[in-house]
């Protein structure tokens, strides 16, 4: 009893410069309300006053008003990082994006979110005249818009669109860790592990997220392989990438069998061992089949090689349409996935990523065996405009995911080639944010290109055909 109070007593004392390990959320609930994308609009002659606002949170049963609890995070090129509110809110701005975090442990049914508005006539004075209500948060994340009244006389004068995340602990569950693992400086991550699709190169006939595939890249010199995680209906993390897989089905008894698609979190984990689906075929070995459970994989790899686990969720873009369907809500779904790595990944070394921001925030919140790094395509727009980006702008433009990681504590950003050596300024801009620069993208599949990026600082690349490449080095050296 007396060396644990000592232990902590240390790692809580700077002095004796003994690490610990960062905090996580073990019964705090926290609300992350995130305002951007022109999200404040006032009718007539409003239409272009300054306006400051700010957040407390009202709980409805007490009926007391608080905002001791409330931090922003203002992400721009300042200082990222979450701070108490200024008694005068802050400046609102249309292209801005910031992030409210407020703690709601034991109220989240309870709690309204109170928005104040406040304008000045000489920039001095600023008084409060209106005001919003987010009325009790019923589900985990979404999107709403609210009307703002004026106070002398309730007249609605605008409206406001925020949008919400809800993040709780892991209940039951004490996924405080010691130690964070980290990882082989530059390493070489094999995408899905010997790359996309099926390597019909090699007489293994290897299928894109097998544990032939993994086995294949680390036994070729990969320090690590990547792969992507999906739940079944069921609930079992599987690995898989796609959110809809092609089956085949008879529509008709005697008649041909033709291709469906199905999403992958309808399927129960004993329907994917009995589906056949274009990637799968009758003949293929036992360690060569699509949707393998995470466990498997974990169990059954290469104990030396590390894993980058891409985590899937479905997100929404600019024109209103969704990437997958959403399946189980957000917090159950990443505890079940939590628990199947803490109970599986033993001595293994490891980072999680994920395109989806708020994932990776909750993540991070809930769990520190695993750094967690932020997923980019970059500006899909400037490459192809027929590509529609993510509504989220953390998402898709890299100063903003840098911002949000930086405020987030997560580890780094996991970028797409293309930008990168589009614009030599990106892997030092994220570096002088000190967070760690991670590569993917078919621009990889280049052994000059990989070179190129590891001279300039990357921490890890990840590519296809990892033997192939990788054999040249040898090549080279010798
Ligand atoms: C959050 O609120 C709970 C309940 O009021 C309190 O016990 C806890 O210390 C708070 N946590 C933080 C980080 O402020
Ligand atoms: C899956 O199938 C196996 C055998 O085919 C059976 O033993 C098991 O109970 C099934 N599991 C579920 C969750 O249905
Ligand atoms: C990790 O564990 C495996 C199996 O338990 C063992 O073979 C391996 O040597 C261990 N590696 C390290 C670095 O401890
Ligand atoms: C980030 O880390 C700093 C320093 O350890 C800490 O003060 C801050 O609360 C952390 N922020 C988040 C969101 O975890």
């Amino acid at each position: 009893m007396y060396l644990k109070l000592i232990i902590v007593f240390l790692c809580l004392d700077q002095v004796f410069h003994i690490e610990c390990n960062r905090q996580i959320l073990k019964d705090e609930t926290l609300v992350h309300l995130k305002l951007f994308d022109n999200c404040l609009t006032f009718y007539g002659n409003l239409r272009d006053a300054k306006i400051r606002y700010r957040l407390s949170v009202l709980d409805v049963n007490s009926r007391t008003v608080t905002d001791n609890n409330v931090r922003i995070f203002v992400l721009d090129d300042k200082d990222n990082r979450f701070i108490n509110q200024d008694v005068l809110g802050h400046p609102y701005k249309a292209k801005e994006f910031v992030l409210f975090s407020a703690n709601v442990t034991n109220k989240v049914d309870t709690s309204i979110y109170v928005i104040d508005f406040l304008k000045s006539s000489d920039n001095t004075n600023w008084k409060s005249f209106a005001v919003s209500h987010v009325l009790p948060l019923t589900s985990t994340d979404g999107t709403v818009t609210v009307p703002v009244v004026q106070k002398d006389n309730d007249a609605v004068v605008g409206s406001i669109n925020v949008n919400y995340l809800v993040i709780h602990p892991i209940h039951g569950f004490d996924a405080y860790s010691d130690h964070t693992v980290t990882i082989k400086p530059a390493a070489m991550m094999g995408h899905r592990g010997t790359g996309v699709g099926r390597r019909t190169d090699l007489k293994e006939n290897i299928l894109e997220n097998t544990i032939e595939a993994f086995n294949y890249a680390c036994h070729h010199k990969a320090d690590m392989i990547e792969l992507d995680i999906q739940l079944t209906k069921d609930k079992v993390p599987i690995v898989h990438h796609n959110f809809d897989t092609e089956v085949y089905i008879q529509e008709n008894r005697g008649t041909d069998l033709v291709r469906q698609h199905i999403a992958v979190k309808d399927l129960k984990l004993n329907d994917t061992t009995k589906i056949s689906t274009v990637e799968s075929k009758v003949y293929d070995y036992a360690d060569n089949q699509p949707f393998e459970t995470l466990e498997k994989v974990l169990n059954n790899m290469e104990p030396n090689c590390g894993i980058n686990f891409e985590i899937k969720y479905p997100q929404i873009n600019t024109k209103g349409k969704w990437d997958g369907i959403k399946g189980i809500e957000l917090n159950e779904y990443i505890d079940i996935i939590v628990k199947t790595l803490y109970k599986h990944l033993g001595n293994r070394t490891g980072i999680i990523t994920s395109f989806h921001p708020d994932l990776c925030a909750m993540i991070h919140l809930k769990q520190n065996l695993l750094d967690v790094s932020l997923l980019t395509s970059g500006d899909v727009e400037h490459w192809d405009p027929k590509d529609i980006p993510y509504w989220d702008p953390r998402a898709t433009t890299i100063p903003l995911g840098t911002y949000f990681a930086e405020g987030m504590n997560l580890s780094g950003l996991s970028i797409q080639a293309k930008d990168l050596l589009a614009d030599p300024t990106l892997i030092p801009f994220v570096k002088s944010h000190k967070r760690k620069v991670y590569i993917w993208g078919g621009q990889l599949n280049n052994l000059d290109v990989i070179n190129k990026l590891k001279a300039q600082g990357a921490d890890g690349l990840i590519f296809d055909k990892i033997d192939k490449i990788l054999a040249q080095i040898l090549d080279d050296s010798d």
